[in-house]
């Protein structure tokens, strides 16, 4: 708005003029700009995308990591076995009865209450073989967890004479009476064995 300001005007002139100015400003103040705010439109935008998105079955991603992988589900390096397979091709724990057959020994073994001596190899076990000279020899579990096949090595400690593949019965003095358990006992040199005699 146009408003005359003259050098040396009559006050009340000016005075009126500025009341008039400061009215005008008022009046716009109060009428404002006739501005208002965007209205939040995020979530219906979000609601919107989301039904556009195919439902799907996946599991959350609760095991992975930033940079691949994570070690959830992952699969331990030498697969679910436990026995991790070396480049050429051997195994990490072989155990007492993993002897290649050409280097394989036997020895003899006397069966006291067969009265038969005959040849043990040393990668099976002495109860396996007894069955193969067709004895009937006792035995339950075949896992070195029960006393059922339970021998009596008459030499001198058991240990000394035949190799254990995790036999979980024994102690340490019945091993050194010369107990043995025959499903996971391996000849490891000449004795005589009483089959069916426990501890
Ligand atoms: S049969 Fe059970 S320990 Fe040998």
């Amino acid at each position: 708005m146009y408003v005359p300001l003259a050098i040396g005007a009559d006050p009340l002139a000016i005075g009126l003029a500025a009341i008039a100015t400061l009215t005008v400003v008022l009046f716009s103040l109060l009428k404002g700009t006739g501005w208002e705010p965007t209205a939040d439109v995020s979530e219906e935008i979000l609601e919107k995308r989301a039904k556009s998105v195919p439902e799907t079955e996946f599991p959350e991603p609760g095991n992975r990591s930033i940079g691949g992988g994570g070690g959830g589900g992952a699969i331990p390096a030498g697969g679910e076995g436990g026995e991790g397979e070396l480049e050429d091709g051997s195994t990490a724990s072989a155990g007492p009865g993993d002897i290649p057959e050409d280097e394989v020994e036997y020895y003899e073994v006397e069966f006291a209450k067969q009265g038969e001596t005959i040849e043990l190899a040393n990668n099976e076990t002495i109860l396996d073989q007894g069955e193969e000279n067709g004895w009937d020899l006792p035995y339950a579990c075949r896992q070195g967890q029960c006393v059922s096949c339970a021998g009596h090595v008459t030499d001198g400690p058991s240990e000394d004479y035949l190799e254990h593949d995790n036999q979980q019965m024994l102690e340490e003095a019945e091993l050194e009476d010369g107990y043995t358990l025959t499903c996971v006992a391996y000849p490891r040199d000449s004795f005589t064995i009483e089959t069916g005699e426990a501890p």
